[in-house]
């Protein structure tokens, strides 16, 4: 409480003020803590409490005329006591610590949070998928620990193919009690999704499948027994290998630049007849010939080809085995064509890197680069 003035003579306001300025005094030598500053700023300048306004409200508002301005001048300089006895406190050196406990010491570097980016293999699995999509094309998965007959047998692999081999693929332990067909392996390519859409779906069908797939194979700088791939299968009445080759032609484009021209190689998959490899015209000489394609002026990047009638021919029969009609897969009505591509081997040349190894070392000096 402030109590009102009774005259406003120089030497009583002197007094008046005077008494004041021992408070502020007194009061500013207890400001060690945080806490004690605020408190002493809420006590004396606080807008509605503060006993800076109490002063004005029971003192400079019913003042005489002639008394406002010596009033004004020791009211003023009374409020820029109680702030420097403030601003003294809290650059006082022992302060520092009570202001960074409060979590403001401004002087400090700040805490920077950096955004995460997609690692470069999924960033390459997301564009080639988002070619696709952009043809219309949907997003299939599977699992990754596959049978035997979605992975080789409907896919029209003979029983004796050299892929079967364990020399190859990654066998489940402890399967042979278990009918050939239901024997558990890791998937050696993303090929079985195929199998699995066909069997679920009814066509017209078009599909991107990316996955991880696994093989018995040694490490060096171009393998990894786990790897990944985009499978792509394309199932309705008249496909021909026109659209095979326009859908790639443009998927290539779309990937590596407009420049770039493919070619398509007589090849061999069990699960494709015709089949092709597809080489893209070399995107670091422009096809000239250069070091990275070996003076060919091509790159070889993806098999392909039309649907083997053998491969429609196990969808319908397992589709009947699981009570679906199966005749909507009659290879005499429909067509199809499919392609698979490793996701690794086009991140590789896309971002011109020489190791495999690289992608899954986790070395921050090498995944910075891609931020
Ligand atoms: N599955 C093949 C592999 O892993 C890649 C492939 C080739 C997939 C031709 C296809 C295809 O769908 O038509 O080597």
């Amino acid at each position: 409480m402030i109590p009102p003035l009774d005259s406003f003579d120089e030497s009583s306001l002197d007094r008046a003020f005077a008494a004041l300025r021992d408070e502020v005094q007194s009061d500013g030598r207890r400001l060690n803590t945080a806490e004690a500053q605020e408190a002493f700023r809420l006590h004396w300048l606080g807008r509605k409490g503060g006993r800076l306004k109490a002063v004005s409200d029971a003192w400079l508002k019913h003042a005489p005329a002639e008394a406002r301005r010596p009033l004004g001048i020791r009211f003023n300089q009374l409020k820029l006591d109680i702030e420097a006895t403030l601003a003294g406190a809290t650059s006082a050196p022992a302060q520092a610590g009570a202001a960074a406990v409060r979590g403001i010491d401004l002087t400090l570097p700040g805490t920077g949070h950096r955004p995460g980016v997609p690692h470069p293999l999924l960033e390459t699995m997301h564009a080639v998928v988002g070619v696709f999509e952009h043809l219309g094309y949907s997003v299939n998965v599977g699992p990754q620990v596959e049978t035997d007959f979605y992975n080789f047998e409907a896919l029209n692999f003979p029983p004796n193919h050299p892929a079967r081999d364990t020399q190859d693929t990654l066998l489940v332990a402890h399967q042979a009690a278990k009918p050939g067909r239901d024997r558990l392996l890791m998937r050696t390519h993303t090929s079985p999704v195929q199998i699995r859409a066909m069997v679920a779906q009814q066509p017209p069908l078009r599909i991107v499948i990316p996955g991880k797939v696994h093989r018995n194979d040694a490490a060096d700088a171009t393998h990894s027994p786990i790897f990944h791939q985009v499978e792509g299968l394309c199932v309705d009445t008249n496909i021909t290998f026109s659209d095979l080759k326009g859908t790639l032609d443009h998927a290539m484009k779309a990937l590596f630049g407009h420049s770039v021209t493919t070619r398509f190689f007589p090849s061999f998959f069990p699960f494709t007849e015709p089949s092709a490899d597809v080489q893209i015209s070399c995107i670091f000489c422009g096809g000239s010939g250069c070091r990275k394609c070996k003076y060919s002026g091509w790159i070889e990047l993806l098999g392909c080809g039309m649907v083997d009638p053998a491969v429609f021919l196990a969808v319908s029969e397992e589709r009947r085995r699981v009570g679906l009609d199966p005749a909507i897969y009659d290879p005499a009505k429909i067509s199809g064509f499919a392609f698979g591509m490793g996701v690794e081997r086009i991140a590789m040349i896309l971002h011109g890197v020489a190791d495999i190894g690289l992608f899954y070392s986790g070395d921050l000096r090498f995944l910075e680069q891609f931020a």
